[in-house]
C-alpha cells in the first residue's frame, strides 16, 4: 500500500515538474504588449501593427519565464507566420525549431491550410520545417494585403509557403506537443 502511494506521489511530482519545465504556447494578453514590442524592436522585426494584432501573438513560456514568441495571422484557410523570436540566452538549443513546430501545430488546429511567411534571416530554419521559397507576388491577395507584406517587410525579404497536410510529417514532433498549447 505504501509502495502504491509513493509511486502515485512520484507520478504526480513528475507531472508537476514536466508541467513546469515543458515550454507552453499561450495567447498573448494586453499585459504582454510591452515585452512583445521590445523583443520585436530589438530583433528588427515589424512591430508597429502589433497593438491591433495582439490576438495573433503567442508567447512561449517555460514556467513563468517567456522564452520565445510567435504570431499567426489567419485569413480563413490562409495564414501568415510572423514575429518568431527566441530570447537570446535560449538560442541555438533547438528551442526555435520547437517553438515553430508548436506554431505549425497551432495553425493546423485553427484550420489553416497554407501558411506563408517573410524572412530575411531564417530561411534555413523554415526550410527544415517544410517551407519552400516562392515568389512573393504568388501569395494570395489576403496575405499580400497584410501590413507585414504590404508595408513593413522589405521587398528583399524571402517569401516562403508551407501547405497542410504536408507531404513530409513534421520531424521529431514531441508526443506532448498538443499540451504545449493551453488556450485560448
Ligand atoms: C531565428 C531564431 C528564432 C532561431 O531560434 P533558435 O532557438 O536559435 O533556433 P534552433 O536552435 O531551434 O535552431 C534551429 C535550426 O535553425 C538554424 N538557425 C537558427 N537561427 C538561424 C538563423 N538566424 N539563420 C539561419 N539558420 C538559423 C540552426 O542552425 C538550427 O539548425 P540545425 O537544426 O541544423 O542545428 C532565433 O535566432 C531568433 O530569435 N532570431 C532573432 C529573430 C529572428 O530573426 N526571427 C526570425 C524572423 S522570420
Amino acid at each position: 500500500m505504501s509502495v502504491l502511494c509513493s509511486s502515485a506521489i512520484n507520478g504526480m511530482l513528475r507531472m508537476t515538474t514536466k508541467q513546469i519545465t515543458e515550454p507552453r504556447l499561450q495567447p498573448a494578453t494586453p499585459n504582454d504588449l510591452p515585452l512583445i514590442l521590445r523583443w520585436l524592436q530589438e530583433n528588427h522585426l515589424p512591430s508597429s501593427d502589433i497593438p491591433t494584432r495582439l490576438n495573433a501573438i503567442f508567447l512561449y513560456r517555460i514556467g513563468a519565464e517567456v522564452v520565445g514568441l510567435g504570431g499567426i495571422e489567419q485569413f480563413d484557410a490562409y495564414g501568415l507566420l510572423r514575429s518568431v523570436v527566441v530570447a537570446p540566452p535560449f538560442r541555438g538549443k533547438g528551442l526555435g525549431k520547437r517553438l515553430c513546430r508548436a506554431l505549425l501545430h497551432q495553425a493546423d488546429q485553427q484550420g489553416i491550410r497554407e501558411l506563408y511567411l517573410l524572412t530575411e534571416t531564417a530561411e534555413r530554419l523554415f526550410e527544415k520545417l517544410g517551407f519552400q521559397t516562392i515568389e512573393r507576388r504568388t501569395a494570395p491577395p489576403e496575405i499580400q494585403k497584410t501590413t507585414e507584406f504590404s508595408q513593413l517587410c522589405p521587398a528583399v525579404a524571402t517569401c516562403m509557403k508551407r501547405v497542410y497536410p504536408h507531404e513530409k510529417p513534421l520531424p521529431e514532433i514531441p508526443e506532448d506537443l498538443a499540451s504545449d498549447f493551453t488556450g485560448p
